[in-house]
């Protein structure tokens, strides 16, 4: 029971786009209209507010993060293992991505991951971070950098901890975020993807 209640309040949290009540905050345009239309802080960058882009990352990754951050916390106490943070790292993850209080239009999970990454084990969530910095540089793609930095994740959570329940959260945490960035590959393959820094036609 309390495992369910962790997950279902995880997923409530999750379900918080920060992408859209940060470009509230800051008065500018929904993400959902402009760019790739996706709701999350490379696409509110696009907007040209530095500061609404990092408030969106620090906001989706800060949800991420506490979701786990609890669960692990107060996991002893209420009978919650490995399972059940497993599960409450998904619940997470798919709140971002389909939101209960946006009619289900969530993001890609990238700073929800992030979070949750860190949440698990700071050294896991850094070299995952480290990865996205570092393609991010060399390419200037923030959608390569995750794809990549995706990819290493559960390697990295291997090499840390071995195979357990969680490492499961992880790959389907990764497999989502892969799928989730199809129209991304797809530009990608196509020369068509747009680098960091570039703004978008109708975003105010
Ligand atoms: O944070 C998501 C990023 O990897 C891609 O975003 O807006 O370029 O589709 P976007």
């Amino acid at each position: 029971m309390n495992t369910l209640i962790f997950t279902v309040l995880a997923y409530l949290i999750g379900s918080i786009s920060f992408a859209v009540v940060m470009s509230r905050l800051f008065g500018l345009s929904d993400p959902r209209t402009y760019g790739s239309k996706n709701p999350g802080a490379t696409n509110v960058l696009r907007s040209g507010s530095k500061k609404a882009a990092i408030a969106t990352l620090v906001g989706d990754a800060a949800k991420g993060w506490l979701a786990v951050w609890l669960a692990i916390r107060l996991g002893p106490q209420y009978g919650i293992g490995d399972a059940g943070v497993a599960l409450v790292a998904i619940a997470v993850f798919l709140g971002h991505l389909w939101p209960v209080f946006f009619r289900f239009v969530g993001g890609k999970g990238v700073a929800t991951a992030l979070g949750v990454l860190l949440g698990l084990n700071v050294w896991l969530g850094l070299a995952t971070l480290v990865t996205w910095v570092v393609v991010a540089y060399a390419f200037r793609y923030s959608s390569l950098a995750a794809l990549i930095a995706a990819i290493f994740a559960p390697f990295y959570y291997g090499l840390l901890f071995g195979a357990d329940e969680i490492l499961f959260a992880v790959i389907a945490m990764s497999a989502l975020l892969l799928w989730r960035h199809s129209a991304n590959i797809g530009n990608l393959i196509a020369g068509k993807e747009s680098r960091l820094g570039s703004k978008a036609a109708g975003a105010k």
